[in-house]
């Protein structure tokens, strides 16, 4: 596995796989990799003949007050997680390898960005999608995989790989959970004991009104009410951030079930913020 941390040196790789006719796929990630990364990286590695993972906290898509110094690093853990799974180039590049000092440019997606997460985290996906598109000028890919559980960003960098014509096909690949349910996130290790108890409940409240809807429930507020009521009773130390019933592909809250539709959610546990979202088939 070749590394690198310049971005030119790092573009001229992927240049030379393309040259060289090679298919290529990029894995974008915050590091800190579970086995839910291991499983983007496999699926590249079985779909790509190069397959190149960045490791990058990037601090634009962290607002003031959030957790962008505490967020866990473990380069050397990633570095070999990544080559076992089989990564063939991992670039780790600093903060200042990617922004210049007066970097001015931007890339917003605003009607996907504006509610869930983007509510209450106004930049987080100014900072995403900015990222992303420097990642993909850079690594050139075929395709670029992104997990579901981080269901709003997969919708709105597929709008702006199609609104700026990128020639890059999104890939996003299912959630992977605990035994118990606990979507798996690098944010997890904030959880105490008594919290991550409480976690699966998450997804728990999710399969209820799943549940619900495949009976025949089609009402929006009232699935919503059923997760809230659920969360109130099993997750009782949760802070709940949103409940959203929301179309999966334009992430727009919907007010009754016409076809699927995606239940997400995020709450608060301790220092943790939890997302989690299950689709809802009538
Ligand atoms: O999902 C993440 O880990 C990040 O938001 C991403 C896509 C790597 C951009 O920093």
């Amino acid at each position: 596995m070749h590394r690198f941390n310049d971005p030119k040196e790092f573009q001229e790789q992927a240049l030379a796989d393309r040259a060289r006719g090679k298919t290529t796929a990029l894995v974008p990630t915050m590091g800190f990799l579970h086995e839910g990364h291991a499983s983007l990286i496999r699926w590249a590695a079985a779909n790509a003949d190069a397959v190149y993972v960045s490791v990058f906290v990037n601090p634009t898509q962290f607002g003031p007050g959030e957790d962008l110094e505490a967020y866990p690093r473990d380069p050397g853990r990633d570095a070999a997680l990544a080559e076992s799974c089989g990564a063939t180039a991992l670039f780790m590049p600093a903060p200042g390898d990617i922004y210049a000092p007066d970097h001015c440019t931007w890339v917003e997606v605003p009607p996907l960005a504006r509610h869930l997460c983007g509510a209450s985290r106004p930049v987080h996906f100014r900072g995403v999608a900015t990222v992303v598109s420097i990642l993909l000028h850079l690594a050139l890919p075929h395709v670029a995989v992104f997990g579901q559980k981080d269901w709003q960003q997969l919708a709105l960098l597929r709008r702006m790989a199609r609104d700026l014509h990128l020639p890059c096909r999104i890939e996003g690949r299912p959630i992977v959970r605990e035994a118990d349910g606990l979507a798996l996130s690098s944010r997890n290790v904030y959880l105490g004991p008594a919290e991550r108890a409480q976690a699966p409940g998450l997804h728990a409240g999710l399969l209820h009104a799943a549940a619900l809807a495949r009976d025949g429930q089609r009402d929006a507020p009232t699935l919503k009410a059923a997760i809230a009521a659920y969360y109130a009773e099993h997750v009782p130390a949760g802070e709940v951030d949103y409940i959203e019933i929301v179309d999966p592909e334009n992430v727009q809250p919907v007010a009754a079930l016409e076809g699927p539709a995606l239940a997400a959610v995020a709450v608060r546990l301790g220092r943790a913020r939890l997302i989690d979202n299950e689709l809802l088939r009538p």
